[in-house]
């Protein structure tokens, strides 16, 4: 004869706790789908801040300098002195190669991940004490401390930029741009194609 069950309980000998095969199932779709969300989850949070300079009214993804520019950015450095600030610094290369070169280099840069490699880079290299990186928007930094200038721009960036850093920086600054000119300022030095 089956148990009568106490009262507000249940018959203890009849109901299994034991999972049934729906039951499992269903552990296992939880199990499946928290991972794949989990993953989807990292994946974005990873890719996006790569593709949101895309996005932008100004779209500036993130190509990096190669050797060559580098090393035309020192040679225009070479005869400067001050600090050297490098506009949208990607994974930090110019700014390493900067304060590598003895001077006190920050980027500032709108990809956390890019910063976050940066400062590893830049320990890695043993020049976190002349290198910062800081994660912010361009057009909402002032540059008015720097007496060096480095952007790796795009061509429809460059007006804005020009007159944002006609206001902002002093007489004797020098800005750097590579590839592409500003539309109104006449170089004074020119190096590499
Ligand atoms: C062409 S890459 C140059 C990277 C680095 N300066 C170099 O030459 O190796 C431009 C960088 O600007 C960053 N960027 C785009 N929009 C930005 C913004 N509004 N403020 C700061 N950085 C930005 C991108 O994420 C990208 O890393």
């Amino acid at each position: 004869m089956p148990k009568v069950p106490e009262e507000g309980g249940c018959p203890k000998d009849d109901f299994h706790l034991k999972p049934t095969t729906g039951t499992k199932r269903r552990t296992w779709g939880l199990v499946v789908t928290g991972v794949v969300g989990g993953s989807l989850i990292e994946v974005y949070a990873v890719a996006m801040p790569f593709v949101t300079p895309a996005l932008r009214r100004v779209c500036l993804p993130f190509v990096p300098a190669n050797s060559t520019q580098i090393e035309n950015i020192l040679k225009m450095l070479r005869t400067r002195s001050g600090s050297v600030v490098d506009i949208g610094s990607g994974d930090g290369r110019i700014v390493i190669a900067a304060a590598k070169e003895g001077f006190q280099a920050v980027g500032y840069e709108l990809n956390p991940w890019l910063v976050l490699y940066s400062r590893y880079h830049a320990w890695r290299e043993g020049v976190h004490h002349n290198a910062s990186f800081y994660v912010s928007d361009l057009w909402k930094v002032s540059f008015s401390q720097y007496m060096n200038v480095v952007i790796f721009g795009v061509p429809q960036m460059m007006l804005p930029l020009e007159r944002k850093l006609q206001t902002e920086l002093q007489d004797n600054a020098r800005v750097i741009t590579c590839r592409f000119p500003f539309p109104h300022w006449i170089p004074n030095h020119t190096t590499g194609e």
